[in-house]
């Protein structure tokens, strides 16, 4: 059937018929908003570079939580800010650190939200890189003992899932194998299997306080250019035990997020970063683009890509604009 027997417009004549059709609908129940907790009493401090978004000490970050959950988002990915920092990151496996007494607070206090953690040691660390160095480079094997027993701790504080970014080989084994030992084979991992280095992490670094203090993390996070490694990477996570898969960044990795999703099963995640974010709140406060509007076509289009999960800055805003 051709012209003039078919006529796409005839279906796209009005918004009732339009959203008939239409093919991809984004959810709350997709959403995952990420939030930081920073060690200290009142804390409440928006990151500069990304507007909307901010460092809350504990009893603060337990009130944004229930807000989170009262808008129907179900879960947030946490990152805490140690109120020191070594160069071993020694308060990511500490069962006393930031992040282990914001989950046993968000546990006790706000049930029912699923509490998912940031496995890293960027944030830990005086040196900003994801692990011990060793000769100048994050030494691989030392780093998987630390991550491991540090998802212990946040299992042990109750976490739902755990969520390893590091980006160092063979973690998500390391971690499976920890928390089965610990008694707590219940507990998923969702894997940032396919992370990219690059520049869209940067409002991120000023939230965190994670910038590495020298060189990058292109010698563990991948290279922007490949997307067949991509596979690759995501094979070894589900090998060793991931029960989520994610891709980072989404929006500019939209064909890598296709791609997992046509070869795998399980569920995929993709993370809206913040560069992603910030770029569109500055375009919009320039008045070049309507800001809400945008951003709920990316992750409208992050979905229709293939992911089942957004984690994004933007999830409160996207809840509400759903009409929850
Ligand atoms: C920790 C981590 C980072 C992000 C999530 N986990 C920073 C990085 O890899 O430098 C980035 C999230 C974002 O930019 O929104 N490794």
């Amino acid at each position: 059937m051709q012209f003039p027997e078919y006529r796409p417009r005839r279906l796209r004549r009005n918004e009732t018929l339009r959203r008939m059709i239409r093919e991809t609908k984004l959810s709350v129940d997709d959403l995952i908003y990420p939030l930081f907790v920073a060690a200290g009493k009142n804390v409440r401090r928006e990151v500069p570079s990304m507007p909307g978004v901010f460092n809350f000490s504990v009893e603060n970050l337990v009130k944004e939580a229930r807000e989170v959950r009262e808008l129907g988002i179900p879960a947030v990915l946490l990152f805490g800010i140690p109120a020191k920092k070594d160069p071993l990151g020694k308060d990511a496996y500490s069962d006393r650190g930031i992040v282990q007494t914001a989950v046993r607070a968000l546990k006790d206090a706000v049930p029912g939200l699923m509490v998912i953690t940031d496995v890293c040691f960027c944030e830990y660390t005086d040196h900003g890189h994801c692990g011990i160095l060793k000769n100048g480079d994050v030494d691989n094997d030392a780093t998987l003992e630390i991550l491991a027993k540090s998802a212990v701790t946040h299992a042990r504080a109750g976490a739902d899932i755990v969520a390893p970014s590091d980006m160092m080989d063979g973690r998500v084994a390391a971690i499976r194998r920890a928390l089965d030992a610990e008694g707590f084979p219940q507990v998923p991992i969702m894997s940032y299997a396919a992370k990219y280095a690059g520049g869209f992490y940067g409002p991120f670094r000023d939230a965190a306080d994670s910038t590495p203090s020298f060189g990058d993390r292109r010698s563990y996070q991948m290279d922007p250019p490949n997307a067949r490694e991509a596979l690759r990477e995501v094979a070894l996570d589900i090998q060793e035990g991931a029960d989520i898969v994610m891709v980072k960044p989404a929006l500019s990795y939209l064909d890598v997020i296709c791609r997992v999703r046509d070869a795998f099963d399980l569920p995929v995640a993709a993370y809206n970063v913040s560069g992603e974010y910030s770029m569109v709140k500055a375009a919009a406060k320039l008045g070049w683009i309507d800001g809400d509007r945008v951003m709920m076509e990316i992750l409208v289009s992050i979905k229709r890509a293939g992911a089942d999960l957004i984690l994004t800055y933007a999830a409160k805003e996207a809840a509400r604009a759903l009409g929850r």
